[in-house]
């Protein structure tokens, strides 16, 4: 234990680190009750904490070694936390990283002068050559995290914590890869401050700490998802373990929509973006307070990193709501005939609706996919299924249907076999509460719609897509109506899309 107090003390971090901030999140601590604390490790040079470990490591190697040059295997965020610690120490630095690496990665750790050898399919491939490679050339290794130099190296945010919050704390939720970074907090903190809860969080499908912890040995999974890629190892290190099986109080896991939600509480708070593994941290304290209902504590989340492609972002904000239990996706089937569909719609009542997706099937019945928003999470969304099913709706709740949420969704549609006298309009209408309901009581009439496709995307003005019913002889009258219904529209029944992927004609 000793050692490893000795090493943070003097690890050589700040020639390249920044002491980050520990910001309050005050909008998440009201809605907690509690006071909440971000350690802002996204704020560091490479956007993580990684450079600490890196280049304790890298400083702490002799001379010789380091003009020979080092080496490592990364798809990320120790990649760059290598490549600058390279360039200061006026090292060479090799990087072997998996050919599947984002562009924005490699280009990354290019800026920073590293040598990359793109090589396999994902880490454990690229990790097995920069070993050959290490031997073959006589180069250093720079673990990730089972080495002692990068654990003590991650420590010193220990350190930084206990001096810029000397009061009491309850817990610090930290996230963990192959644990190298909460086995360095963890040494630091329960050496001085034992009372201080030590707590990982990992995906719950990359939980090869919670796992190994749970069976008392090195568990490999079979496989890790790879949304939070910070965090995607499929077996945590030998020293980590050793170090996290002494001094970790206990392991949480979180499903990606529960990350998704803490990137949105992160950015609801400091309009920074953190990346999914940086987001562990808040997801796992929340998940906590949820479960023990403590209040009127200090809790201490780590914000590890910001390494977040722009196009993940559009993933992120789809699953925010439902990770919060805030929205709700049900399969309701209603029967297929005119004024059924508004009829459905007043069922659920005054509350927003925030997808809407329908396409006739046939003459008995159709389905619609439909996001519901809650203000009181699953007991209220049960209480909207219930009310459903005394309407004699058959309900499906889809809210943890990862295919559905993945897939379904952008695929109900397709040609109608059988309609006759389908048109395609496309409508725009003021975005509030219950606009949508009103937008289809507008449209009350006798004609079917036969296909809707409405998503809430969050702006101003709610757009949706409606096929309707029309006969030749009635086309005079709808013209009418749907001038005087006061909505900006256009007419797409004569747009090639349509053609293609829905027209009834094929
Ligand atoms: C952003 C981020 N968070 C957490 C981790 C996990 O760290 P460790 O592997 O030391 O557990 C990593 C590792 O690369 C990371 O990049």
């Amino acid at each position: 234990m000793y050692d490893y107090i000795k090493k943070i003390l003097t690890a050589r971090v700040y020639d390249v680190a920044i002491e980050s901030p520990l910001e309050v999140m005050s909008r998440l601590s009201r809605r907690l009750n509690n006071r909440v604390l971000l350690k802002r490790e996204d704020l560091q040079p490479v956007f993580s904490f990684k450079l600490r470990g890196a280049y304790n490591k890298m400083a702490n190697l002799p001379r010789a070694a380091l003009e020979k040059g080092v080496i490592c295997a990364s798809a990320g965020n120790h990649a760059q936390g290598v490549a600058l610690s390279a360039q200061r120490l006026g090292a060479k630095a090799t990087i072997v990283m998996p050919r599947t690496t984002p562009a924005i990665k490699i280009q990354a750790v290019r800026d920073r002068g590293g040598k990359i050898v793109l090589f396999g399919d994902n880490y454990d491939e690229a990790y097995q050559h920069a070993r050959q490679l290490e031997a073959e050339k006589g180069l250093t290794f720079i673990h990730p995290y089972d080495d002692p130099d990068v654990i003590a190296g991650q420590g010193t945010i220990g350190m930084e914590i206990l001096r810029q919050h000397p009061d009491h704390i309850e817990a610090i939720f930290i996230a963990v890869g192959g644990g190298g970074l909460i086995a360095g907090i963890a040494a630091f903190i329960k050496y001085l401050r034992p009372e201080i809860k030590i707590i990982g969080v990992e995906p719950d499908d990359a939980a090869s700490m919670y796992q190994a912890l749970k069976q008392d040995r090195r568990v490999v999974l079979d496989q890790v998802g790879i949304f939070a890629d910070g965090v995607a190892v499929r077996q945590v290190g030998e020293e980590t373990f050793r170090l996290a099986r002494e001094r970790v109080d206990e392991m949480i896991v979180v499903s990606t929509d529960e990350i998704c939600a803490a990137i949105k509480d992160i950015f609801d708070d400091t309009r920074a973006i953190a990346e999914p593994a940086g987001a562990l941290g808040a997801a796992g304290l929340k998940k906590y307070v949820e479960r023990t209902g403590v209040t009127g504590a200090n809790l201490i989340a780590l914000n590890c990193g910001a390494n977040i492609n722009f196009d993940r972002l559009r993933h992120v904000a789809e699953r925010a709501e439902l990770g919060e239990r805030r929205e709700a996706l049900l399969a309701v089937t209603i029967p297929e005939q005119p004024g059924s569909f508004r009829r459905f719609c007043q069922t659920i009542g005054k509350r927003s609706i925030t997808e809407f997706n329908y396409r006739y099937a046939d003459t008995r019945q159709a389905q619609v996919f439909a996001g519901i928003q809650l203000t009181e999470g699953d007991g209220e969304k049960n209480r909207i299924i219930e009310t459903l099913r005394e309407h004699s709706y058959p309900v499906l709740d889809l809210s943890d249907n990862e295919m559905a949420k993945l897939h379904i969704r952008y695929m109900v549609g397709g040609h109608a076999p059988g309609l006759r006298d389908e048109l395609l309009y496309r409508f725009e209408f003021p975005e509030r509460p219950g606009a949508l309901l009103q937008f289809l009581t507008g449209m009350a009439h006798d004609w079917n719609i036969s296909l809707f496709h409405y998503r809430n995307h969050g702006s101003d003005h709610g757009r949706v897509l409606v096929g309707i019913q029309v006969s030749t002889a009635e086309r005079g009258q709808f013209d009418q109506f749907i001038h005087k219904l006061g909505y900006p529209y256009a007419d797409e029944t004569d747009n090639p899309a349509y053609r293609l992927f829905l027209d009834s004609r094929g």
